[in-house]
């Protein structure tokens, strides 16, 4: 969920809208906010569906506010996406007001005490629960603080809590547990947020919250302390991403900006990294040269798109460094009982940095002692924070919910690792170097000419508009690609895809191809790997031959594949371990089309949120 929370004299009502725009998101299926209104009330407007639901509401009725509010976009976890359960949800006989993100594991219990109090509850939310015990403790305490410090510490679960309180005026309270909490500090002015966005408009100074504590925020003060009330010292940072990186900027889409984004995504992430035509990343440097040489196992772990990019990081680490790697979803990974020893290595990838399923992998391999570096796009982020170093990705900030200038950077900073490690520990020959360092260099170029597909593709999704499943096939690098090329799909045009090795096809899923079945064919370079390429080709002549309707991604002058296939995408020429970052752009365009010509919102798919924050 979204999260952000406001005192100041500006107008609070379009503060929070704005803040709540930019962290949309988060989460989408209902929105509010709570604010002070003039007479001094806290005034509620919330509405399930898309924030633009609420700002018809605040048309129809608006609320002249005071200096102090908080706002929620919500992804649903406790109770349906209704009126009713939209946040902010009131305590203390509408008094107070509260918003939460995540989930309160011990709320049954909670909720009995309530009830007790003869206190009726409207939502089926936790949130409320936690709303009504407040208002208890306001009134058995006197006043916020001290009460909302008393809730905090009996909650179970996962929580961000922002609540404020009519006889406060001018003052929010806010508390995290394993739950994103960001302050934004302003000129006369305080924010709160989830994360930046939700105030990169007003101020680009920002102060992370660090685990288990409280921030108290006036138009005058910021104060920190832990739980228990002890004053905490904080240090603010400058915001990196301004508010023009966050806007569409004239695109349809946030994804399709993002998308022509990426040859920029990728050259920033590469930039300051390589020096005299090697590799130096001065955090991995930082852990030490002899633990890096020490390592005998990497293990990354990631969920979604971000798991791609680790699938793919695997091939050119093990290339490069020669040390095994392997993949795990985050949310599998601690229930097998892994086999992590001090010499294993987990590189956490992560966009947001801050994936409830990703982060508690990474704090169950610190609790045993494994070195943690956490690749991510959010700066401050938890994950970051918590791992041993941090390799920002520096893609810029990501709001389409279908990730795609995040990933390539991923894969980049992936590379670098590698290269990194590879250096460093010895394995990577002085050609290989040069020749990989030469490939970075050029690959913003070259991706500048794979987002130029674009018109190609559109045309492509336009024929293909009542397609119901799509297949892709990729071998070698090509196959976490073609995973991707179908997640994409999944995710933002609601069309069933798959991803196979081209390989295994025969092995089972060559049954699913029939008379018209579209199959995308990412087709290794002849020139770098000409037995994959061959190899490839006769898979392609295999599905063709049953019926499929053959788009070959190809690299430029490969004429091997003309006389099988319907439509053939061709883009420049490249190693192969650098092809997905070319391959996934067409992927990534056909995705955005095919949501489109089906009148659906490409950046905000149905049920889906960017940052799920909740296990
Ligand atoms: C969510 C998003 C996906 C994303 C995944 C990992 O499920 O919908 O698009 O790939 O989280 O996000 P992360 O921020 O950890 O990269």
């Amino acid at each position: 969920c979204g999260i952000v929370g406001y005192v100041g004299p500006n107008d609070t009502v379009d503060v929070l809208i704005s803040g709540l725009r930019r962290l949309e998101y988060r989460g989408y299926d209902s929105a509010g906010i709570a604010v002070l209104d003039s007479s001094g009330e806290v005034a509620v407007r919330k509405r399930s569906g898309k924030l633009v639901r609420l700002e018809e509401l605040l048309e129809a009725s608006p609320v002249a506010a005071g200096s102090t509010g908080i706002g929620h976009t919500r992804w649903a976890t406790h109770g349906g996406p209704t009126d009713q359960n939209a946040h902010p949800h009131l305590g203390d006989d509408g008094r107070l007001a509260l918003i939460h993100n995540g989930i309160v594991e011990n709320f049954a219990e909670l909720r009995s005490e309530v009830d007790a109090a003869g206190i009726e509850l409207l939502s089926e939310t936790d949130t409320e629960v936690v709303a009504a015990l407040l208002g208890i403790e306001v009134a058995r305490l006197g006043d916020l603080e001290t009460a909302f410090r008393s809730v905090v510490a009996r909650l179970e679960g996962t929580f961000t809590l922002l609540a404020m309180h009519r006889d406060e005026p001018g003052k929010v309270v806010s508390a995290r547990h394993h739950s994103p909490l960001v302050v934004g500090l302003g000129e006369g002015e305080n924010f709160l947020g989830s994360d930046v966005a939700a105030f990169v408009g007003f101020t680009q100074r920002a102060v992370a919250v660090d685990e288990d504590n409280i921030a108290i925020i006036t138009a005058d003060e910021v104060r920190i302390t832990d739980f228990a009330g002890n004053p905490v010292a904080f240090t603010e940072y400058e915001v990196a991403w301004d508010a023009a990186a966050a806007d569409k900027g004239g695109w349809s889409s946030f994804m399709a900006k993002e998308i022509t984004e990426q040859p920029e995504a990728v050259a920033n992430t590469v930039r300051g990294r390589l020096v005299d035509g090697h590799v130096e990343i001065p955090e991995l440097t930082a852990l030490g040269d002899d633990l890096l040489r020490e390592i005998d196992r990497i293990v990354i772990i990631a969920c979604g798109t971000a798991s791609y990019a680790g699938m793919i990081g695997t091939y050119a680490i093990e290339q490069w460094a020669r040390v095994p790697v392997e993949v795990q979803l985050s949310h599998e990974f601690r229930y097998r009982d892994p086999v992590l020893s001090d010499r294993t290595l987990l590189i956490s990838v992560s966009q947001s940095g801050e994936t409830m399923d990703t982060l508690m992998a990474v704090k169950y391999a610190i609790e045993r002692g494994v070195t943690t570096v956490s690749v991510c796009n959010t700066q401050s982020a938890t994950i970051p924070r918590e791992s041993d170093a941090a390799v920002y990705t520096h893609a810029g900030p990501e709001v389409a919910v279908a990730s795609t200038k995040a990933f390539v950077a991923q894969i980049t900073a992936l590379y670098l690792i590698g290269l990194h490690l590879g250096r460093v520990r010895g394995t990577l020959s002085g050609d290989d170097a040069r020749r990989a360092a030469e490939q970075l260099e050029e690959l913003p170029g070259l991706l500048g000419e794979a987002v130029d597909t674009h018109d190609q593709i559109a045309q492509l999704a336009h024929w293909m508009a009542d397609t119901r499943s799509v297949l892709f096939l990729g071998r070698h690098v090509g196959y976490p690609t073609a995973l991707e090329g179908a997640l994409k799909l999944k995710e933002i045009a609601y069309i069933h895809a798959e991803g196979f090795a081209a390989g295994e096809l025969k092995h089972g899923p060559i049954a699913l191809i029939d008379h018209g079945q579209p199959v995308f064919v990412l087709v290794p370079s002849p020139r770098t790997s000409p037995l994959m390429h061959s190899k490839v080709v006769s898979n392609i002549q295999e599905i063709r031959a049953r019926g499929a309707r053959v788009i070959a991604i190809v690299e430029k002058g490969d004429t091997s594949v003309l006389p099988f296939a319907d439509d053939v995408i061709r883009l420049p020429l490249t190693d192969v371990l650098f092809e997905p970052l070319l391959q996934v752009i067409p992927l990534q365009w056909f995705a955005l089309e095919l949501s489109a010509a089906k009148g659906l919102d490409v950046d905000q798919p149905r049920n889906l949120a960017k940052s799920v924050t909740v296990e």
